[in-house]
This record gives C-alpha cells, structure tokens and sequence, in this order.
C-alpha cells in the first residue's frame, strides 16, 4: 500500500483541497425571476400548526425517505432479520433513535417495565435480583459507543454485491448511552473468586445467551436504560440492555434479565455455530470480539450520487474501531493510486463512530473513491485481497476490508471491487 500524501503538483487540479473563500462555492440561485424568492409560499402567509400537534417530534414531511430499510431475500422471516440505518443520509457522529438498524432474533419484545427484573446468579456471595426502579439509584454514566453487528458487511466477502452504503455498512449505530456500570451491580453481589466468565441472558423469545470474559465485564461494560437521553426504543431491548464497548453487536444483550457468573464460557448457539468464522483450513475462529478498525464514505455513495456536476464537492464518512479513536483517515478517489489525508471533525471518542470529509473539486471524470482507518493502536484497515489472504472466502463475520465506490462521469455511484 502506498503511504498518504499530499497529490503531485500533476494532480493538483483534480485533487485541489485549498479552494479560495470567495468563490468556495458558485451560488446556483439568483434572486431576479426565481419565485422560490420572489414569490410568498403558504408557510409564509399562513401560520402553522400550534404546540399541541406534535407531542412527540418527528422529522418534516419531507424527510420521510430517511428511514432503516431491510434485504428482502436476506432472511425468510422479519421476526428473525435485519433492517439497514440509512448512513447515506446522515451527518455528525450519533445516529438518531428512530434510525438505529434493528436486529433480533425473535422480534421486538414489549417488556413491561413495572415486571422487569435483572438477576445475578452464580458463582456470586449472594444472588440478586433488582427492579428498574433499584438500578435508578446507582451512580450513572455516560458514554458514546458504536454498536456493530458482527455480520455487517457480510455478504460482500465474495464480491461486491449490495448497492448502498445502508445496507453494506448500515448494521452499526452510534448512541449516548446512560446506564450503570455492569461492574458495580457484580460488585454489589460479591464476585466469588473462582469466577472467571459472566452469561448475559435475555428476555425476548429467542433465549440470546453470551458468554463474555470476568475481565471485559468489569472494565468498560454498561448496564444502559436510555439511549441519545430517553428511554431506550423497544427496538433496542427497552427497559434495560447490556452495552459491550467496542465488541460485536450480539454480546449487546437487549431486553436483559439474568448474568450469572461462571467459571468457564457456556458455548451456547450464538458463540458456537454463529459469530464464529471458518477459515480456509476448516478450523472456525471463535470468539472474536474485538471489532476491527473500519470505515466507509457514505456520501458520494451509491444512494447519494453526486447530482450538481463538476466543481465543489464534498465526500463525507464514517470511521470506528473497536480498540480506541481513530485519529487518521486516508481518501483516495482513484482506487488507492494517491491517497490524502482526511479531515476529522467532531469529537473523536474511544470505540465510538468518527466523521471524516474531504473537500476537492471534481473535475467531471470517473472516480475510484476509498476510504481508510487508522486506529489509536497503529492497526491499517486493509484491502479485500489483505483480508482474504488471511481469513479465505468462508466467512460471514467481521468483514472490516476497504469498501470501493465507481463515481461515474454522469455522477452515478455503484459499489465495485478493485484489486
Ligand atoms: N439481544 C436479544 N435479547 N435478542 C437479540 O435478538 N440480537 C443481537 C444483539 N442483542 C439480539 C440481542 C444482535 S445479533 C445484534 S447485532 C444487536 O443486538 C443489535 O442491536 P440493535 O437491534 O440495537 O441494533
Ligand atoms: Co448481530
């Protein structure tokens, strides 16, 4: 791979960042004739609806194309499957409550919250069980993590197959969690010294159990109740989910009632025949946790091409990594021939989703557009062909290769493979 640095003197035309203030942008509107500013619209005349419509916000009427969409052929039955966060369609670092991806394996369970109780059993001095009105009076904490299905991407290890970063990238969201640390409810039952795993039970139909390492459960993990400041949506295990920083989606547990501590993992379904990757020997990789550090343009993108012609553009996306920040993002818009550095901005928070730009003018021709993470521990996203080298063409799980995007001269955008 070719290091990242700034574009030849040759290149500067097509690659031109440092765009003078003055003309940054040409204005298309012009204010003679156009009756969008000569004309008077009925929300200019006529008041609008009062306080009492809307007790509950939700976006304009013209956004109603911003919503999660799902594969159809991807599973047989939507209590069982998945639906995309559109990412093509967002900016900033939080994903919006009602666009979080959903997945469960048994539908969304409507839990009471009046009914709802955690338990901790096990290798514990004494079991425990509280209300949600006992976890209300722990200290709290707030923390920004993304949550990525291990499965994201996964149909995409063979060839480039879906035409949308919503639903190549989509199964990750990025919220404000406020919740208790999950080490100080263990502590409260008195952690027996022989306990070395924990099992995070839920409540839905599905029976999800994990099993997950004494050391990560008293690190960072978080017993949450509310996401970006209000009650967790039903979607995303209201009242009460684990939150696994930085981990695959599925030891998230949603809807969770029990923990109980042991002193080996339980090698249930979901760590056993799935989230595990079979490699090109036959051996299947277990517990994979940690997500690896990845990253996607979302805007040119396949559902968001590039509309206004040559000139001004800017490219916008999404980093992450499991393991820390992610204080470096290379761009490259002719398949990773010259690579420059892109502009991080926002807040750059450990095992959270980074936002990245970069600005250049376009100048009208095809474009090969990548996108590459570095995290705070010197890990490189790699290439497709790197990350097959290593893992083969089996797997399904943590597919965290370079995604490429073919820009057309008419500014159409598809997902393509390039090696
Ligand atoms: N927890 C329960 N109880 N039931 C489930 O089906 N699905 C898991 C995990 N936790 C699941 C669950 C999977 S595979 C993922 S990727 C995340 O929840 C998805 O979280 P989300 O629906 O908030 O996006
Ligand atoms: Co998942």
């Amino acid at each position: 791979m070719s290091e990242a640095k700034e574009p030849s003197a040759s290149r500067r035309a097509f690659l031109t960042t440092g765009v003078a203030a003055a003309a940054l942008v040409p204005a298309t509107a012009r204010a003679k004739d156009d009756p969008a500013i000569t004309g008077l619209p009925s929300w200019t005349t006529t008041p609008g609806e009062g306080v009492d419509a809307r007790p509950y916000g939700t976006p304009s009427q013209y956004e109603k194309h911003v919503v999660r969409r799902n594969v159809e052929w991807l599973t047989a039955s939507p209590v069982s499957s998945v639906n995309f966060t559109p990412l093509h369609e967002l900016d900033g670092i939080i994903t919006p409550n009602g666009l979080c991806f959903e997945r469960h394996h048994a539908g969304i369970a409507e839990v009471d919250p009046g009914q709802y109780r955690l338990m901790i059993n096990g290798l514990v001095d004494s079991q425990l069980v509280f209300t949600l009105e006992d976890l209300l009076r722990f200290p709290r904490q707030n923390h920004v993590y993304f949550l990525e299905c291990a499965a994201n991407g996964g149909m995409e290890w063979r060839g480039a197959q879906l035409n949308g970063c919503q639903f190549t990238h989509g199964m990750i969201h990025n919220v404000m969690y406020t919740g208790v640390k999950l080490s100080l409810l263990l502590k409260e039952a008195g952690v027996k010294t022989s306990a070395k795993w924990l099992l995070a039970e839920g409540a839905d139909a599905s029976g999800m159990t994990r099993s997950i390492p004494m050391e990560k459960a008293l690190d960072d993990c978080l017993v949450a109740f509310k996401m970006n400041g209000e009650a967790l949506r039903p979607e995303q295990g209201y009242p009460v989910r684990l939150v696994v920083p930085g981990w695959e989606g599925n030891m998230w547990v949603k809807w969770l009632r029990r923990l109980e501590l042991g002193d080996k993992p339980w090698h249930h379904r979901e760590e056993t025949s799935k989230y595990t990757d079979l490699l090109e020997s036959g051996v299947a990789r277990r517990f994979t946790w940690e997500m690896d550090a990845k990253s996607v343009i979302t805007s040119p993108s396949p559902q968001a091409p590039i509309k206004h012609g040559s000139g001004p553009t800017v490219l916008t996306g999404l980093a992450w990594s499991g393991r820390g920040t992610i204080p470096r993002v290379d761009v490259t818009l002719d398949g990773g021939k010259n690579w420059v550095r892109a502009r991080i901005d926002g807040p750059s928070l450990s095992k959270s989703m980074h936002r990245f730009y970069y600005e250049f003018k376009w100048n009208g021709e095809p474009l090969l557009l990548q996108s590459r993470a570095h995290d705070s521990t010197g890990y490189v996203q790699p290439t497709k062909d790197e990350l097959r080298e290593v893992r083969g063409k089996n797997s399904i799980y943590h597919n965290n290769s370079i995604q490429t995007w073919h820009v057309s001269e008419k500014g159409v955008v598809e997902n393509v493979e390039i090696s």
